[in-house]
C-alpha cells in the first residue's frame, strides 16, 4: 500500500523553458477520463490515417471537440467533422477540458481553453516519427499532452531535427506540457513496448489538447 501510494504521488518536474512533466497529475481522473473515452470512440471510432506521403500510420487515432487533428493524401489539418462519418467530433468532455486548463496552469500557462484533443493509440510496436505540432494557428498557445495505459520512451528534441532528444518514460497518467519557447519542439514516440496495463489491457493512449482554431 505504502509502495503503491508512493508511486502514484503527483510530482512535477521542469524540463526546461516551457516544458513541464507533471508525474501522475491524471492519475486521480483516471476512470472518468476512460469512461469518456470510450463514449468519444463509440461514437468517433479510432482509424489509421495516412500521411501525405502515402504511408499508413500505425498509431489509431480519433478526436474530440471543435476541432479534429486529421491527415490524408491532401495533407495535415483540422476538421470540424470526422471523415469517417461525416459527423462533428464527439464534444470535449468537461473532465478533459478541466484536466488541460490545470495542467497548463501548473507550468505557467494559464487560462489555457482548448478546441481539440487528438487522441492517439498505440498497440504493442506503434510509433510515432518525430514532429513539430505546428497545424494550429496560435502557437501563444500550449500543447498537454496525458498518458493513460502502458508506458511509452517519448523523445522530445528541440526547435530543429539537429539536437539530441531527451528520452523520457511517460507512465499511466503523467502530463507533458511545452509552450512559449518551447512550442515548436520536434517530438516522437519510440516503438511500443509489449506489456498489460490493469486498467488499460495492452495499449496505451495519448490524450494531446490543442487550441486549434
Ligand atoms: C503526439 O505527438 O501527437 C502524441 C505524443 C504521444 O503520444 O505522447
Ligand atoms: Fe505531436
Amino acid at each position: 500500500m505504502q509502495r503503491a501510494l508512493a508511486f502514484s504521488m503527483p510530482s512535477e518536474e521542469r524540463l526546461g523553458d516551457g516544458v513541464m512533466l507533471l508525474r501522475h497529475f491524471a492519475t486521480a481522473r483516471q476512470s472518468q477520463l476512460i469512461a469518456e473515452l470510450d463514449l468519444i470512440v463509440s461514437a468517433a471510432p479510432f482509424r489509421n490515417m495516412e500521411t501525405p506521403g502515402g504511408f499508413r500510420m500505425s498509431v489509431a487515432m480519433t478526436n474530440c471537440g471543435a476541432a479534429g487533428w486529421v491527415t490524408d493524401r491532401r495533407g495535415y489539418r483540422y476538421e470540424a467533422h470526422d471523415p469517417a462519418t461525416g459527423l462533428p467530433w464527439p464534444p470535449m468532455p468537461a473532465v478533459f477540458a478541466a484536466l488541460a486548463l490545470e495542467a497548463a496552469a501548473r507550468a505557467g500557462f494559464d487560462g489555457f481553453t482548448p478546441d481539440s484533443c487528438l487522441i492517439n493509440r498505440y498497440a504493442p510496436g506503434a510509433s510515432l516519427s518525430p514532429h513539430q505540432d505546428r497545424n494550429e494557428r496560435d502557437f501563444s498557445q500550449p500543447i498537454v499532452s496525458v498518458s493513460l495505459g502502458l508506458p511509452a520512451l517519448f523523445l522530445f528534441g528541440g526547435p530543429t531535427r539537429a539536437e539530441r532528444p531527451r528520452r523520457l518514460t511517460l507512465e499511466h497518467g503523467d502530463v507533458v506540457v511545452w509552450g512559449g519557447p518551447a512550442r515548436l519542439a520536434f517530438h516522437g514516440v519510440a516503438k511500443l513496448a509489449d506489456g498489460a496495463h490493469t486498467l488499460v489491457g495492452r495499449l496505451r493512449y495519448n490524450l494531446t489538447f490543442r487550441k486549434a482554431l
